[in-house]
């Protein structure tokens, strides 16, 4: 595949990032939401800015006007953090919204046209029944062939893990492990939706059935509740429902600034060196659906832009929507070879200690998946980590000087691939 060697026209740097808790609110719409991403992200610049000093925002939502039937939300988030008349600019693709958000946002300070520029994701998702808001994620198919025929997006998605179970043999113990993994990492991230283990969920679950006078189930361990067809139901088989993200409200920010004012903002900052972006046809037209074409190419573009390999990269974040999602990201990455990233997984090679952290965040299974903030808050972890700040899960003994994020919208039709650098 022939890939144009692209090159950002000056260095743009991250000089501050945070996101709002994640989970279900009640009492919070879009607005309050962006407007807690953005106050936390303010604490997080190391010296201090003037909100007057950003000359532009760019940020993902893939579906308030039927999450919260609003339109044009882009002057309404800039009036609430006090940033009208900035340019705004909503961004929409779906599931990597905001990932295209911050790479737009990278293109227009690496132009020169913008030095300092506001870069986020929104979504407030459980406002609606579970059957609409399946259909409103639901849009992101192509409706006319996927949508007519039935499908949702578990159901997509485990018409992918059917697929690469029947060519690679990857098992439904090796998508467990993923599940397994991400809820330990986001037991110790304090913002995350599932701040538990899946042992803490288990042992909830019998504290509440004798509270009731129930009969408490027997599991003794992780894996039997994960194997128990009533506490872990099929969703779309072979997923169940621990093989799933969850329906998630949330917002993070991040600050951008070139390179050659970043130390303005903080002594600290992270440089993105590669963005990748690509699209690719509907699931249905696919001759593999073991891959994502479009994560390959938008994961060369960037790595080619930053002159790294994958076997650079010290930690990523990747896009676990269901947990075959990571399985196939791990190996369209090229961190493991294709049909081995169940085994990898399986065999603790991406836990926090593992040789290839990935989704220290707890990631899109345990964080959560407000589906057009989650690519702006993969950088979140990667801004935390690359600068030692991710407290219990930070990842030990090791240099993080290059990291990665992967944000896929949809089932691939979009991806997008950022790569970060940290110098001394
Ligand atoms: N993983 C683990 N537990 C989950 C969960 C998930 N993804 N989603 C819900 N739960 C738990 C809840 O915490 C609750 O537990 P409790 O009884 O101990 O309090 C229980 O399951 C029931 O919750 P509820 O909200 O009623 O679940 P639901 O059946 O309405 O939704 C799914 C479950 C899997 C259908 C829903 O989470 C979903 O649609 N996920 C996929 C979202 C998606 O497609 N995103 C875009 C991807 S591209």
């Amino acid at each position: 595949m022939y890939i144009k060697k692209r090159k950002l026209a000056r260095g743009v740097a991250i000089v501050g990032a945070e996101m709002s808790r994640f989970g279900a609110f009640d009492d919070r719409i879009t607005r309050d939401l962006f407007v807690e991403a953005f106050g936390e992200m303010r604490k997080a610049v190391d010296k201090g800015f003037d909100p007057r000093d950003i000359e532009a925002v760019y940020f993902g939502n893939a579906a308030n006007e039927q999450f919260e039937f609003q339109g044009h939300l882009a002057p309404i988030l800039a009036d609430w953090v006090g940033l009208v008349p900035r340019a705004i600019t909503r961004i929409e693709a779906a599931c990597a919204s905001s990932g295209v958000a911050v790479r737009q946002g990278v293109l227009s300070v690496a132009s020169g046209v913008n030095d300092v520029v506001l870069v986020a994701g929104v979504e407030k998702m459980t406002g609606l029944s579970a059957e609409l808001t399946t259909s409103v994620i639901s849009l992101g198919c192509d409706q006319v062939y996927e949508g007519k025929a039935g499908f949702t997006f578990p159901g997509l998605y485990a018409a992918m893990a059917t697929a690469h179970m029947h060519r690679h043999g990857t098992s439904a113990r090796q998508l467990m492990s993923v599940a397994l993994k991400n809820h330990r990492n986001g037991a110790l991230n304090a913002k995350a939706q599932f701040n538990a283990t899946i042992a803490d969920l288990m042992a909830r679950r019998i504290a509440r059935c004798r509270e009731r006078g129930e009969p408490a189930p027997g599991w003794k361990a992780e894996w039997d509740f994960l194997e128990d067809a009533e506490a872990n139901p099929v969703v779309a088989w072979p997923l169940r429902l621990f093989d799933c993200s969850p329906v998630s409200d949330g917002a993070a920010c991040l600050l951008l600034a070139s390179e050659d004012i970043a130390r303005q903002f903080t002594d600290n900052p992270v440089y993105i060196i590669g963005t990748g972006q690509a699209s690719d046809h509907a699931l249905h037209e696919r001759p593999d659906m073991t891959a994502i074409m479009a994560a390959r190419r938008a994961a060369s573009e960037a790595y080619d832009m930053a002159g790294v390999r994958p076997q650079d990269i010290k930690i990523a974040e990747v896009h676990d929507c269901f947990t075959i999602a990571e399985i196939v990201a791990t190996e369209d990455l090229g961190f493991f070879a294709p049909g081995a990233g169940g085994r990898a997984a399986e065999e603790g090679l991406t836990a926090r200690d593992g040789p290839k952290p990935i989704n220290t965040s707890g990631g899109l299974k345990a964080k959560g998946h407000p589906v057009g903030a989650s690519g702006a808050a993969q950088m979140v972890e990667i801004w935390r980590q690359m600068r030692g700040e991710a407290g219990p899960r930070q990842v030990a003994g090791r240099d993080i000087d290059l990291a990665l994020t992967h944000n896929v919208g949809a089932t691939g039709g979009t991806c997008v691939v950022h790569i970060f650098e940290r110098r001394q």
